[in-house]
C-alpha cells in the first residue's frame, strides 16, 4: 500500500507456470550455492528466485583439476555438478533456503532418463516451488548436455520428468550448444515442459600455453558471462517467436532468458526481448548485490517510462497466436 500521497510504485510480480515471483530477478543454478552461502552479502529475501546448484539422486564429488578460469569479459566453468544428492538436499539444503522467502527452483540433472525421473519424483514430494530440468550441462561426461542437444532426447527426458513430478512446474534448461536449438525447444513444450530457460554455457576451450595442454581435465568447460551475451539475447529473441509461429501447434511458453548479465540495462535487454524473467550468474561472483542493484534498477526504469507492470516491458508484438 502506498503511503498517503505518493504514488504505489511498479508492479514487479511475474507469474511463471502459475508460480508467483515477487520480481523477475533469479539467481542461476550453480551460482549461488543453496542460498545460505551469500549470507551477510545481499539480502537474499528481495529475489524474485533462486535456482539451486544442479542435484543429481547420488552425491557427485565434481570435477578434478582446474574448475574455473577466467578470459576476456567472461568465465570458464568445469564445476561437473558437485552436489550433496537429492536426499541430503531435501534434509539439509531446503529447510533453509525455503525460508529465506523468494521461490525455490531445483535444477535437476542426472546421468540417465531413470536417474533423472527418480531424483524429480523425490522432488515432486517437497516444498520446492519448481523444477528447472539442467539438459544443458557441458562439463559432465554422460547425460547432461547430451540430453539437450537433440529434440527425440530432450522429449524423452522432459516426458519422463513431467510424468514423475506431476505436482511441479517444470522449466526446461536449454543449450546455446544445440545446432537447432528451436527443435529441442519445441521438442520439451510437446512433451510437458510449462516454461523453457536458456542459456546454459556455451562449450569452450582454454590452452595453457606454458604446459601446453588444455587448462581443464575434461578440455573444453563452459563458458558464460557478459561476452555471451549478445548471442544469449539472439537466442532468447528468435525463440520466442519460433514458439509464436502460426499454426505451429504449440503451447506459447514463458522463457526465462540469462547469459552475461551484469547490471540493470543487461537485464533489460531481455526483458525487452519479452523474457518473462531474467537468471543472473556469473556477474554475482564479482558483485554480489548485482541481483538486488538489477532489481532496483528495473523498478527505476518502469518509474521512468511510465510502466506500471513487469508485463508492459516487452517490445515485442504481444498477442499470443497459438495457445491452449
Ligand atoms: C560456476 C558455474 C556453475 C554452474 N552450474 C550450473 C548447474 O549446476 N546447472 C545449470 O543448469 N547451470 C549451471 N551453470 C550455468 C548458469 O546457471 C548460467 O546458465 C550460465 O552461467 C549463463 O549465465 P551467466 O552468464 O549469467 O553466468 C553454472 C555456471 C557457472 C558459472
Amino acid at each position: 500500500m502506498a503511503a498517503c500521497g505518493q504514488p504505489a510504485g511498479p508492479d514487479l510480480s511475474v507469474t511463471i507456470a502459475g508460480v508467483l515471483f515477487r520480481n523477475p530477478v533469479i539467481a542461476a543454478s550453480g551460482t549461488f550455492g543453496y542460498g545460505r552461502e551469500y549470507a551477510g552479502l545481499l539480502d537474499s529475501s528481495r529475489l524474485g528466485g533462486i535456482c539451486t546448484k544442479g542435484l543429481t539422486l547420488h552425491p557427485r564429488a565434481g570435477n578434478a583439476g582446474t574448475r574455473i578460469h577466467e578470459t576476456p569479459a567472461g568465465l570458464m566453468n568445469s564445476i561437473g555438478l558437485e552436489n550433496p544428492g537429492i536426499p541430503a538436499f531435501i534434509e539439509k539444503e531446503l529447510p533453509a533456503l525455503r525460508a529465506l522467502g523468494p521461490v525455490v527452483i531445483a535444477n535437476l540433472s542426472g546421468s540417465t532418463v531413470e536417474e533423472y525421473a527418480e531424483g524429480a519424483a523425490l522432488l515432486n514430494g517437497t516444498a520446492i516451488d519448481m523444477i528447472e530440468l539442467n539438459i544443458s550441462c557441458p562439463n559432465v561426461k554422460a547425460g547432461g548436455m547430451a540430453f539437450g542437444l537433440e529434440a527425440d532426447a530432450a522429449a524423452l527426458v522432459t516426458g519422463r520428468v513431467r510424468g514423475a513430478a506431476p505436482d511441479k512446474p517444470l522449466m526446461v534448461k536449454l543449450s546455446p550448444n544445440a545446432p537447432d536449438i528451436t527443435a529441442v525447444a519445441r521438442a520439451c513444450v510437446k512433451a510437458g515442459a510449462d516454461a523453457l530457460s536458456l542459456v546454459n554455457t556455451f562449450k569452450a576451450l582454454a590452452i595453457d600455453t606454458r604446459l601446453r595442454r588444455p587448462v581443464f581435465d575434461n578440455q573444453s568447460a563452459g563458458l558464460s558471462g557478459p561476452a555471451v551475451r549478445p548471442i544469449a539475447l539472439r537466442m532468447v529473441w528468435e525463440l520466442w517467436e519460433a514458439l509464436r509461429v502460426p499454426g505451429a501447434s504449440m503451447r506459447a511458453v514463458p522463457i526465462v532468458g540469462m547469459g552475461g548479465i551484469a547490471g540493470t540495462e543487461d537485464a533489460l535487454e531481455f526483458l525487452l526481448a519479452a523474457a518473462a524473467a531474467v537468471q543472473v550468474g556469473s556477474a554475482s561472483f564479482a558483485n554480489p548485490r548485482a541481483m538486488t542493484e538489477i532489481i532496483d534498477g528495473i523498478a527505476a526504469y518502469m518509474t521512468e517510462h511510465g510502466l506500471t507492470h513487469t508485463g508492459e516491458l516487452s517490445i515485442r508484438e504481444s498477442q499470443v497466436i497459438q495457445q491452449f
